[in-house]
């Protein structure tokens, strides 16, 4: 089994693959020149690290990273600082979830792909409404916030553009607050949001989602029940 993990830097993606990695699967990952790789990943000979920016990736260098993967999993997301949210790629992760998903077609392959999406992110498709107050702050962040625009594109592509009626197989899985834990912990996931992310969020933990993740992966019967859907992932309380 081999894993492509974009975003393997960042502070999930770096979970994700030390847990690829305890469960014996090969992984590739792609990281900038500028990234801090973790040592437990830079030292293990077993993954590959491909340097240089997703973002710039041609669709024949995409085709390249994921032609023998048996997954996909993007924890992209934009950097916390003024040059993150505002400035250039304001499609960082929708343009490479569209990249990734042109790449696969091209090639006729069907891996499985996790986005780290957001509750930010309402599904309309299967009942989700935002209430009045929820409905302000998100058009607002839409306009003000570029990286939210971008977390909303990247899942309308999978939940609008592919749908469940495709051959690509995907799941967007929508953490609430995110936070450092130690080490995995009870956790409950819903096929809808369950409490309001802008008013009542929840608590999930790095750890958990990419616990959540890579039990997709490894797990073909958790993968059918949520493929093609957006999971939302809570800690227990
Ligand atoms: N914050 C929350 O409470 C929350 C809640 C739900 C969902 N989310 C979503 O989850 C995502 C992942 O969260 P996280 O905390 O694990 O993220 P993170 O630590 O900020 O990691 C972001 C990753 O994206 C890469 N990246 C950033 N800008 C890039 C660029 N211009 N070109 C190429 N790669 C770039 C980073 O690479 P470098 O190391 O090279 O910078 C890093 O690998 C968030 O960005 C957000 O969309 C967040």
């Amino acid at each position: 089994m081999k894993a492509l993990v974009l975003g393997a830097s960042g502070a999930t993606g770096k979970l994700v693959v030390q847990q690829l990695v305890k469960k014996n699967i090969q992984v590739r990952v792609v990281a900038r020149e500028s990234a801090i790789i973790p040592r437990q990943i830079s030292d293990d000979k077993s993954i590959e690290i491909i340097k240089g920016n997703i973002n710039d990736f041609e669709i024949a260098k995409i085709k390249d990273l994921v032609k023998d993967c048996d997954s996909v999993i993007c924890c992209l997301g934009h950097n916390i600082s003024f040059k993150g949210i505002f400035g250039p790629p304001r499609k960082l992760v929708s343009n490479t979830v569209a990249k990734i998903i042109e790449a696969l077609q091209s090639l006729n392959l069907n891996p499985k792909f996790i986005l780290m999406s957001t509750t930010a992110y309402t599904n309309r498709k299967t009942g989700e409404v935002n209430a009045f107050g929820e409905k302000i702050v998100f058009s607002l962040l839409k306009v003000l916030l570029p990286p939210h625009k971008d977390n909303m594109l990247a899942a309308n592509h999978l939940v609008y553009k592919l749908g469940s009626k495709t051959n690509i197989d995907w799941v967007a899985v929508r953490p609430d607050s995110l936070f450092d834990e130690e080490s995995v912990s009870k956790y409950e996931i819903h096929n809808n949001k369950i409490r309001s992310a802008i008013f009542n969020p929840g608590k999930t933990s790095r750890i958990n989602v990419s616990h959540f993740m890579v039990g997709l992966i490894t797990s073909d019967q958790l993968w059918r029940e949520w493929k093609h859907k957006t999971p939302v992932i809570y800690n227990k309380e």
